[in-house]
């Protein structure tokens, strides 16, 4: 079932568990994402950045990810991740994208909020779901980087303001998470999570998950998160697990050989994710 990313996340919160948005590059990822929802009957979001829909093309992705969305037995919303480009915003609507996140947090408040509300607009008008973000979360999510010397955690004041001048119906905040790999181990800000949560009654949405402690997590999902972006882990997964079957077959040269450990191997670690997640059985 194709949903709007706000149907899942309102059941998240009130439910009080996260859905995880994984980011999809091409088939495999689809496939191993989808079947990982489908055998612990959890609700997911398939995520596609700008340099994703780049890669395979934002026909290609719509259709894999509606595809996919229309035949799971489980609620399944497709999602632009970090939008930053308006055009290519409208056209992920109109490709069938049922929740979309326009990313303008590196301008000054008033143009975050300027940019956030004409988005708001064309997309609910399509009956599509938004996700802005304030604050700046630093580290790289493919071609969006933000030096860690910039990164702003999220203010709860102008969290609610931003959420009542823009109407957006999910909102990322920087809470001390980072797109990539982390040198250290990341410590989140539990206090500003609540705070946030006390002033905004939308869904809230963690980015740079990959690489956070389970236990850090599973704090953080009560206090308000209620969608977790996990990029990087499986791109991790991914690359070892195409090195080790390669090692291991230096002679093979079938793709479907290749790919297919590889794709277990994702669905493993996304099946991790949502146990940490307890999104399991709240399809
Ligand atoms: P990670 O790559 O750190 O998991 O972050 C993913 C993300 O936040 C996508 O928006």
């Amino acid at each position: 079932m194709l949903k709007t990313g706000k149907e899942l996340l309102l059941d998240a919160q009130k439910n009080r568990y996260a859905v995880g948005a994984f980011n999809v590059n091409n088939m495999e990822i689809v496939q191993a994402i989808i079947n990982a929802a489908e055998e612990l009957n959890s609700p997911v979001v398939l995520q596609a950045s700008q340099g994703g829909l780049g890669y395979a093309g934002v026909e290609y992705i719509a259709s894999l990810g509606k595809l996919a969305g229309r035949n799971a037995n489980v609620p399944v919303a497709l999602h632009l991740d970090h939008g930053t480009d308006f055009k290519q915003i409208v056209q992920c609507i109109r490709h069938g994208f049922t929740s979309v996140m326009i990313d303008a947090s590196k301008y000054p408040l008033e143009e975050n909020i300027a940019y956030t509300k004409k988005v708001v607009e064309i997309a609910h008008a399509a009956g599509v779901t938004v996700e802005a973000e304030l604050g700046k979360i630093s580290g790289t999510e493919d071609d969006i980087s933000v030096d860690e010397r910039d990164a702003t955690f999220t203010d709860p004041d102008e969290a609610r303001y931003f959420v009542d001048e823009t109407d957006v119906d999910y909102l990322a905040i920087a809470v001390g998470t980072a797109h990539g790999v982390y040198k250290g181990e990341p410590k989140l800000d539990y206090d500003r999570i609540k705070a946030i949560r006390q002033k905004v009654d939308a869904p809230l949405v963690l980015h740079g998950s990959s690489g956070v402690p389970a236990e850090s997590l599973k704090k953080a999902i009560p206090l308000g998160i209620c969608k977790i972006n996990i990029d990087t882990d499986i791109r991790a997964t991914f690359a070892q697990a195409v090195k080790e079957y390669l090692e291991d077959n230096p002679d093979q040269i079938d793709p479907r050989k290749i790919l297919g450990p590889a794709t277990e191997a994702m669905k493993r670690t996304i099946m991790d994710k949502m146990k940490i997640f307890g999104s399991n059985n709240r399809a």
